[in-house]
């Protein structure tokens, strides 16, 4: 066998498929945008990618190239470390091989070193682990081999690519045999699809091999694409050593390539979350049902109940409870928060010691401050609710800022929205507002005021002051006693309408005389 030079991995470049368009999952959308645990399919290799590169990252763009593209500019936005990306496309979806292809001018443009070797993965392979790849470099630094391969042993191998080996004595032993070729699951004999070890899709070639092999692949299977496997074959002929490691989890080397793998892959990962925050000293009454996605911080002592959703951005401090059936998406909460249940929180931010729920709704652009408390179907939009303020129950608060220690009566809203503009309502430090309040934005109320139950407020009033707009009450005293007398006269014949009528007629009419 032809030794290669042993490749320093100062030089590893790097080159992720994401152009196919993933037929199988059924879907308008490409497969590599599909989310897991709240992020696209497509960074769990990336950032795999960017931490282990030496040179630069190349991925392969194909379908839906724009959103693809902007998926990744989105991911790197948010990181300072890891490897150069480039992004080249493969206009045409031609198979694996024709993909990477793509990929030459990236690293072989005649300015400065090329890769000494290539790390190439699969797109949707999102359960690969850092630690895995950083064997499968060692044992090819080791080994001299022109391809080394990661594969895995499966139960089921149908959909996979098999992977042949033949020893000298004509043995399949895996052990004691080479691998030989990859054959996919279309191509494959009877005998071939009865091969339990299957092609994971990651691959590290060498750097003078890969392009050169690639060159001379040919469209020549049931598919009628140009298939990266066919460099292992080429190898083989060529003389050069290809070399295997087996996966000792074979769950890694999930591909993702239809709704069900998709499902399965998320439910690893969403595992692995868990675990992790479990580690980190937080409490779930009950994991199996707490989803938290990825990129979720959690505080030391927090206790999740079941059927918690923690979403996106979301960060949460230390011994906050959150009870059952909450979900929070993109938002910060601080610590020693109680959130009870059935609340939905948005892009809004909960300050320490703050109380919400239950049945809480806070849209985008909430503030709730320092042990403030919000309760009993209360909505909440772009607003400000300050320190210690409370608005327990049925409450709409929209485009509004609410000062330090105010009581939101029940049933208080702020009218925003005169069907045209969004207005602002402003409420001073202390001010106390009762039960069933309309606040007509725009609107100030200055610190200290009280607002009298069931008043509209429509213009703006100064501090200290007491509002109160309500329709005078009167009192008729006896008036009920007498409307029963004359109910009971009017007897069993006429309808429930027609007596109620002539009763009030007689009301109204000894009501004119006095
Ligand atoms: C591939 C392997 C198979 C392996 C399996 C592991 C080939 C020919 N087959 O099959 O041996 O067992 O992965 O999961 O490589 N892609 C492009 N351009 C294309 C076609 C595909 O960029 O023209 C990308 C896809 O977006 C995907 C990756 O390459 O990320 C793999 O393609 P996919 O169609 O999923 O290949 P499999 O059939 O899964
Ligand atoms: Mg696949």
């Amino acid at each position: 066998m032809k030794p290669l030079r042993a490749a320093s991995m100062a030089g590893l470049g790097v080159v992720v498929m994401a152009a196919g368009r993933g037929t199988r999952m059924r879907s308008s959308r490409a497969k590599v945008l599909h989310r897991i645990a709240g992020r696209p399919m497509i960074r769990y290799a990336l950032d795999l990618a960017r931490r282990v590169a030496g040179h630069s990252v190349a991925v392969v763009v194909g379908h839906q190239a724009d959103q693809v593209r902007q998926a990744v500019e989105s991911v790197l936005s948010g990181q300072r470390d890891g490897a150069p990306v480039h992004l080249v496309e493969q206009k045409q979806q031609l198979g694996t091989g024709h993909a990477v292809l793509q990929a030459r001018p990236v690293f072989v443009s005649g300015k400065g070193p090329q890769p000494t070797a290539y790390l190439i993965l699969n797109g949707d392979t999102p359960l690969l682990q850092e630690a895995t790849v950083q064997d499968l470099l060692r044992a090819h630094r080791s080994s001299g081999a022109a391809v080394t391969m990661l594969t895995a042993l499966l139960d089921d191998p149908s959909g996979y690519g098999r992977v042949v080996r033949r020893s000298s004595s004509g043995t399949h032993d895996r052990a004691s045999a080479d691998v030989v070729k990859i054959v996919e699951h279309r191509d494959a004999t009877p005998d071939e699809r009865a091969i339990r070890e299957i092609n994971v899709g990651t691959y590290v070639v060498d750097g003078g091999f890969l392009f050169a092999a690639l060159d001379k692949v040919e469209p020549h299977n049931a598919q009628g694409e140009y298939y990266l496997t066919d460099i292992v074959d080429m190898a083989v002929t060529q003389g050069y050593r290809v070399s295997a490691m087996a996966l000792s989890n074979p769950e890694e080397g999930l591909g993702v390539n239809t709704r069900q793998q998709l499902a399965d892959a998320e439910g690893v990962i969403r595992r692995q979350i868990r675990a992790r925050w479990l580690e980190a000293g937080v409490t779930m009454v009950d994991p199996s049902s707490t989803w938290i996605e990825a990129d979720v911080v959690i505080g030391q002592d927090t206790t999740l109940y079941p059927s918690v959703t923690l979403e996106g951005r979301t960060v949460i401090g230390d011994d906050t409870t959150v009870y059952s059936g909450v979900r929070i998406s993109d938002c910060v909460v601080g610590s020693r928060v109680e959130i009870l249940d059935h609340c939905v929180l948005r892009e809004s931010q909960v300050d320490d010691e703050a109380h919400i729920g239950p049945f809480v709704h806070l849209r985008p652009g909430v503030l709730v401050r320092t042990k403030a408390k919000v309760g009993n179907f209360v909505e909440m939009k772009k607003t400000d609710l300050g320190e210690g303020a409370k608005a327990n129950h049925l409450s709409y608060l929209g485009d509004a800022t609410i000062g330090k220690g105010v009581n939101i009566g029940a049933g208080t809203i702020t009218c925003n929205y005169d069907g045209v503009h969004k207005h602002q309502t402003v409420i001073g430090d202390h001010v106390f507002i009762g039960s069933d309040t309309q606040l007509v934005a725009p609107v100030t109320i200055g610190a200290g005021t009280v607002i009298a139950a069931g008043t509209t407020v429509t213009q703006d009033v100064p501090s200290d002051s007491l509002v109160i707009a309500r329709v005078q009450q009167v009192n008729r005293a006896g008036w009920a006693a007498k409307r029963r007398v004359l109910l009971s006269n009017e007897g069993s014949s006429s309808s429930k309408l027609s007596k109620g009528r002539k009763v009030s007629a007689a009301l109204s009419a000894k009501k004119k005389k006095r």
